[in-house]
């Protein structure tokens, strides 16, 4: 098999309202993996309109994501911060992802059948394809990790699935362009802490999401200090008190959730938590889950809103993010071209 270098690449989508879920589920992670890998963040713009986006809205939600990253902890001068769409080669390789992919395998995909609701055929061709895409976000630099949260499973499933069928179609040809075993690697999913599913705060069956036309489901990254504390003083609950072992959590969504969210900001274990917590007024942990929700969100709210005063620099930091980033995917995309049998200029 051929030796891949080990590469971090994931994506966020500038949709608007940013929340605990994405944090705690995907860029808490991007901050910790920056360590061990070098890693690529991307701020997925062409994702974003594959359903209506307005265009100012659509900037501004931009920055707003850069700015998640960096005042979360993203050093975008160690690592690469940029948005997808000033890096032309994402969609030129989802043109051939779209040609090696089947109807049959995007048929499948739970989220598309979601997001286009009853009227599939109102939906855009860009949210059917909208996979083929995402595995030419990971694979246009030959990443080798893929940090995302539990909703990401099946896109990462078929992203391999894309990798390997290309890899087999084009073998041959592979092999005479001198590359050893397979010429993309099979991106491997890290979906790893205790919240890689955030559930909404209103409905323990629900993940929180961007698009929920509840404000109270979700805790943005940018609510302040009595917002959060409200929301969290309001999220449902059943009426039992918390449990003293883990146990006892299951068939308790709310419980479960707020567990875990607890367990995610403090990195403490749930059976710790649970030890303090355990038979105690569900209003007690409530209070003790907002301050400690507070504590660690504030800083990054307030460091967002200093950036975001600054859209000039944000511009500047995915400008030079994105010239990175081709220095990384243009030789990759050329070789795909020569796989293929393009012609192009040497
Ligand atoms: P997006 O923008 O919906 O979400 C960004 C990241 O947040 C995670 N996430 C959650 N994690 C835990 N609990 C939740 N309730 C929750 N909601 C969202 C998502 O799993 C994701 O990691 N298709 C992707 C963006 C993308 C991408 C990529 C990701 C485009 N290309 C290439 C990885 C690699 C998406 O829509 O994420």
């Amino acid at each position: 098999m051929t030796k891949f270098v080990e590469r971090v690449f994931s994506g966020v989508q500038p949709t608007g309202n940013l929340h605990l879920g994405n944090y705690l589920g995907a860029i808490q992670r991007f901050v910790e993996m920056q360590n061990k890998y070098n890693c690529i963040y991307c701020v997925v713009d062409e994702h974003a309109i594959t359903v209506w986006q307005d265009p100012k809205g659509l900037q501004n939600a931009i920055r707003e994501v850069t700015a998640a990253f960096i005042a979360s902890g993203i050093d975008p001068k160690a690592h690469i911060v940029f948005n997808q769409s000033q890096v032309a080669e994402h969609a030129e390789l989802a043109w051939v992802f779209n040609c090696v992919a089947r109807m049959g395998w995007l048929n499948r995909m739970t989220q598309f059948k979601e997001k286009a609701g009853k009227d599939k055929e109102a939906a855009s061709v860009g949210l059917f394809a909208y996979p083929a895409l995402m595995a030419a976000d990971i694979l246009v630099y030959r990443a080798t990790h893929v940090p995302v949260g539990e909703d990401q499973k099946q896109h990462l499933e078929l992203s391999r699935d894309i990798a390997t069928k290309f890899n087999n179609d084009f073998a041959e040809s592979i092999a005479a362009h001198g590359f050893e075993d397979g010429f993309f690697p099979l991106p491997e999913p890290l979906i790893q802490g205790a919240a890689t599913r955030v559930m909404s705060l209103r409905d323990g069956t629900k993940k929180m999401s961007k698009s929920d036309p509840s404000d109270l489901s979700r805790i943005n990254m940018t609510d302040d200090a009595d917002t959060i504390a409200s929301k969290i003083r309001k999220a449902r609950t059943d009426p039992e008190p918390l449990p003293s072992e883990e146990e006892g959590l299951k068939g308790r969504a709310e419980a479960d959730n707020l567990v875990a969210i607890f367990s995610a900001l403090s990195g403490r274990m749930v059976a710790d938590i649970l030890g303090e917590f355990g038979g105690g007024q569900f209003s007690t942990f409530k209070t003790a889950l907002a301050d400690l929700t507070v504590a660690k969100l504030s800083p990054i709210t307030t460091e967002m809103k200093r950036l975001m005063a600054d859209p000039a620099h944000i511009d500047a930091v995915l400008a030079d993010g994105s010239a990175r980033a081709r220095t990384i995917a243009a030789p990759i995309m050329n070789s795909v071209k020569d796989i293929v049998g393009f012609i192009r200029a040497k």
